[in-house]
């Protein structure tokens, strides 16, 4: 279904036409006068030059043609040149009761779907998820919602890391502790143990125990990165560890995700690409693409136009051991042979942006990737604190997420238990939608790019461009409706009438936007312009609330006609917060 952008623009395009413009010249936008009309076509400035007229005359040429118009209420000429317009409440009605009936609320499917993968969450492994993952998680949770919504084929990657250094110093810390586990016997060569010699507790002390110590014993790190390259060359025992570790790990990574209401198509991670090692390495050697530098293997990336040096992609070290490059570029060469992938997005720190651009352009260069593969780099801000420094704990330790999203929820039950009356368990069970809400929404509505300040109490607060806020107006809206069906009534074959106050028409012309916006935040992969349009439409819904009696309205067809408005209004917004990853509960 058109755009009621697109469908605006097309009329003014044949009054152009008519008045013997060119069509190029009308484009409507958006009014950014709201108090004196709804949309605005700046062309005939721009046409002023090519025809050699005052702007004014060329406008009052074309709005001459658009007496009769079936779209327009007002058509105003304005000087130097603008056209002011004013759409029909009839053509607003028209098109919402289309957008009604179509399932996918007038938003059109790709015409060229496409095959992406997202490569998002990126924990490391048996290290707790912390703050910093939360932002990949849910931003790009989001961006496969919409995505998949416009159509294309889209397949989520959690990428683990699963391969570095970390293994090597628990596999350090634990033969310390338990030297006599068969996995430290080099002769041992029967089966192992099925159970994990340790519970995910104990894994993530373990872990932050190994690093400290490591960080003062010269001897412990050399064993440890010892250990990590036994453990990358095969051998048995080490193999064995990291077994127990994956699996005691990604079982407590999916819960924590579930919790979030985050989920992954792969859970593949960089042990995976580390069979594509070898052949890739002979790849880059045999075709002249590496060469070795101070015994380090390195291509060479730096362009001609580049106005800072591009350091080379580093392939292996002088040791021989791969690196994080390496690993991204095995992984690139697993994903073609095994996917195919017209375009991967990566959603990841943006501190890490160089080292993108390296291993994209390496894998262009060395045709690791067919040219036509699209590599997207979207890399997010910092999550800061109230003092703007990256978010900590109160004492300042690595906030866990877990503890982040505990704290978020108790402050949510406080909120709700403050001003209803339903019982504790059902108020913790909608404090912790609410509040996931409430940590997505504070999120979601910044840039991605932008860092932001992670802010409990305005994140939570029921007021202002919240989540909460949101939640709130839906459940509103349910509430009517809920009520609207008590009294026997249908919500079935309702249908929209043409709007009799400007609030009313106001709710109309936000919800039409939907199909419009949608195509833009598909384009730009940008989330936050979700969250900036369903802020509006919450607003313009709770406008014409404060100001329309809807279920006592006496006269039947128009209180039919407000219930088949909030029930499209209601369908949007919940559209939207789906894809933004979030739903919202029937009460609160
Ligand atoms: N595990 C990495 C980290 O915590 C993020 C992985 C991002 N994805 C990638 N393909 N490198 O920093």
């Amino acid at each position: 279904m058109k755009t009621l952008l697109n469908l605006i623009t097309k009329e003014m395009e044949q009054a152009f036409q008519a008045a013997d413009y060119d069509i190029s010249y009308a484009k409507v936008n958006l009014s950014n006068r709201p108090d004196l009309c709804e949309y605005q076509c700046n062309g005939a400035m721009a046409a002023a030059k090519t025809y050699r007229k005052a702007p004014i005359m060329i406008a009052n040429d074309v709005v001459s043609y658009l007496q009769n118009s079936q779209c327009f209420d007002m058509v105003e000429a304005v000087n130097p040149g603008f056209i002011n317009l004013k759409v029909k409440p009839s053509f607003v009605a028209d098109f919402l009761n289309e957008m009604a009936k179509d399932e996918h609320l007038g938003v059109e499917t790709a015409g060229q779907p496409k095959t992406i993968m997202i490569d998002y969450g990126g924990p490391n492994v048996a290290k707790p998820l912390h703050v910093g993952h939360l932002r990949s998680a849910i931003i790009g949770e989001s961006i496969k919602r919409i995505l998949r919504y416009k159509g294309h084929q889209v397949t989520g990657d959690i990428h683990l890391g699963d391969w570095g250094y970390q293994m090597g110093l628990i596999i350090t810390e634990l033969k310390k502790r338990q030297p006599d586990l068969p996995y430290f016997n080099e002769t041992f060569d029967r089966e192992y143990p099925k159970e994990a010699p340790f519970t995910i507790g104990e894994l993530e002390e373990i872990y932050p125990t190994a690093s400290a110590y490591a960080k003062e014993n010269e001897d412990y790190r050399e064993e440890a990165l010892q250990a990590t390259f036994q453990l990358q060359n095969g051998r048995r025992g080490y193999r064995a560890v990291w077994k127990h570790i994956m699996q005691v790990s990604v079982e407590d990574l999916k819960k924590n995700y579930k919790n979030l209401n985050v989920d992954f198509d792969l859970w593949k991670g960089e042990a995976d690409a580390q069979k594509y090692i070898p052949d890739m390495v002979k790849m880059l050697k045999d075709e002249g693409f590496a060469h070795y530098d101070q015994g380090a293997l390195v291509v060479d990336v730096q362009e001609e136009t580049d106005k800072k040096e591009v350091p080379p992609c580093m392939i292996l070290k002088s040791d021989g051991a791969a690196l994080y490059d390496t690993t991204d570029l095995a992984t690139l060469v697993e994903r073609e042979e095994l996917y195919k992938p017209d375009e991967i997005i990566y959603v990841v720190d943006k501190r890490q942006e160089l080292h993108f651009v390296q291993v994209f352009r390496c894998a262009k260069k060395t045709g690791i990737v067919r040219p036509e593969t699209e590599l997207t780099f979207l890399g997010f801000g910092t999550m800061n604190g109230k003092d703007g420094k990256p978010f900590k704990t109160r004492e300042g330790g690595v906030m866990r997420l877990e503890n982040l999203i505990r704290e978020i929820d108790e402050e949510m039950l406080k909120k709700i238990m403050e001003n209803r009356t339903v019982t504790e368990e059902e108020a913790k069970k909608t404090a912790e939608t609410v509040g996931l809400a409430a940590i997505k929404y504070g999120d979601l509505s910044n840039q991605a790019s932008k860092d932001y300040i992670f802010d409990v109490d305005r994140f939570t607060s029921f007021e202002g461009n919240t989540g909460p806020y949101i939640l709130y107006t839906i459940v509103r809206i349910k509430s009517i409706l809920n009520k609207y069906q008590e009294t026997g009534a249908s919500l079935d074959n309702l249908q929209i009438k043409e709007a009799e106050s400007e609030f009313e028409k106001a709710l109309m012309l936000e919800t039409a936007k939907f199909n419009d916006m949608l195509d833009v935040v598909c384009e730009e992969i940008a989330p936050h312009k979700i969250c900036a349009y369903i802020y509006d439409t919450a607003n313009a819904f709770n406008k014409f609330y404060h100001e329309t009696k809807i279920l006592s309205e006496e006269n039947e067809d128009k209180r039919k006609g407000y219930i088949a408005l909030l029930k499209l209004t209601k369908e949007v917004l919940e559209t939207c917060i789906e894809l933004l990853g979030f739903e919202a509960p029937e009460r609160m």
